[in-house]
């Protein structure tokens, strides 16, 4: 009994070990079958111009391809070769402070301050933003610069703010934030080795490079003429020709302050003013008198160094920018739309 069950077990084996391969092809024959079935429906309803819009839709690629492998190439070239002019590590570097806030001018302005200062050699780009935070139009910009910069925020208070209405010297403009940047001087520069020049650089002025070449070896505290500003033509100091120092001033906006000048009329040496770490300017100071206040703490007039051909030339303009009338984007605006959406001015 065992052995015959044993037999046709071994048959029934054998059937089905030589049935497998018979069905397998079977299979396997009904299965291509059907894929060449499919194969020649999707052939025949195949749209003849999709292998066409194919072939453009790879070009294209290919095209965009090489475009953006070409515009790579570029900007290697841009990152690898620095916009401004190289730096040299014997010249004493300029670090220009430059406090600036939002209004629909800024960009316009930053655009053109930092053009000039792309053309000065050793500059390092102090900007403080009045604002709490950096905001993304200044961040951009100076990342597109390829400028030496730092960048800082320091928010003026609104009771400090200037009102629309109000004369231009009731409160003073830019002083927390210059303030930021002096700080930022000391705790990062050493009055031991670091060698420069401090210039206040507002966002709005005009100036020459010339200005930057000779402001640059100012051994305490530089001065020179300044256009445009204080009600007339040129403010300037004047300068004794014989002994080469300043005796006065031709200001006639209130001649009486100590130092009747503007902002963009000095420069102080970096380790003059890094030696005195009290020094800084003040919210409470009557209008005008700003420069007067911070200059009294770091020099007397006798002291002063007259740039500038002794004060005979004009390297910097006191330019003061128009508010655009913006009456159209205001009609846009209160129907919800604007004119600027979606592009950075
Ligand atoms: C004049 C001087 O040129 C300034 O250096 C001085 O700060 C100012 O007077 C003053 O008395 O406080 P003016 O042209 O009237 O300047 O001032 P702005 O150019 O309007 O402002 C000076 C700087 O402060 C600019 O760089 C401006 O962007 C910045 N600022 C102005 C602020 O950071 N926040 C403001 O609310 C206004
Ligand atoms: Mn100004």
């Amino acid at each position: 009994m065992y052995s015959s069950r044993s037999a046709s077990h071994k048959y029934q084996d054998s059937v089905q070990t030589l049935d497998m391969p018979i069905r397998k092809k079977i299979i396997l024959y009904l299965a291509l079958l059907l894929l060449v079935l499919l194969w020649f429906i999707g052939v025949k309803n195949r749209d003849p111009h999709q292998y066409d819009n194919m072939r453009r839709t790879l070009e294209l690629y290919e095209y965009q391809l090489k475009e953006s492998k070409e515009h790579m190439a570029e900007t290697m070239r841009l990152l690898g070769r620095r916009d401004c002019v190289t730096w040299d590590p014997d010249l004493p570097v300029i670090y220009a402070i430059t406090p600036t806030y939002a209004r629909p001018v800024q960009k316009a302005e930053l655009t053109r301050l930092s053009h000039t200062l792309m053309l000065v050699q050793n500059l390092h780009w102090i900007v403080v933003e009045d604002s709490d935070h950096k905001t993304a139009l200044v961040s951009s910009l100076l990342t597109e610069t390829h400028l030496n910069f730092t960048h800082l925020y320091e928010q003026t208070p609104a009771e400090w703010k200037h009102k629309p209405k109000e004369p231009n010297w009731v409160k003073p403009r830019g002083v927390l934030q210059r303030n930021k940047a002096l700080a930022w001087l000391r705790a990062n520069l050493n009055a031991e080795v670091d060698r420069g020049v401090v210039y206040f650089a507002d966002d709005d002025n005009a100036y020459s490079l010339q200005l930057f070449n000779e402001m640059r070896l100012t051994r305490e505290v530089s001065v020179w003429p300044v256009g445009l500003v204080g009600g007339l033509m040129v403010e300037k100091p004047e300068v004794n020709l014989t002994t080469g120092r300043v005796v006065g001033w031709n200001s006639q906006w209130r001649p009486e302050r100590p130092f009747p000048i503007d902002m963009a009329g000095f420069a102080i040496n970096l380790q003059h003013l890094l030696k005195r770490p009290e020094v800084k300017f003040l919210l409470q100071v009557k209008g005008g008198w700003q420069e007067s206040e911070l200059l009294t703490h770091l020099t007397t007039l006798d002291r002063l160094e007259p740039l500038a051909d002794n004060c005979t030339k004009v390297y910097v303009w006191h330019t003061r920018t128009e508010a655009p009338k913006l009456n159209m984007e205001d009609k846009l605006k209160a129907k919800g739309k604007r004119s600027d959406d979606g592009i950075q001015v």
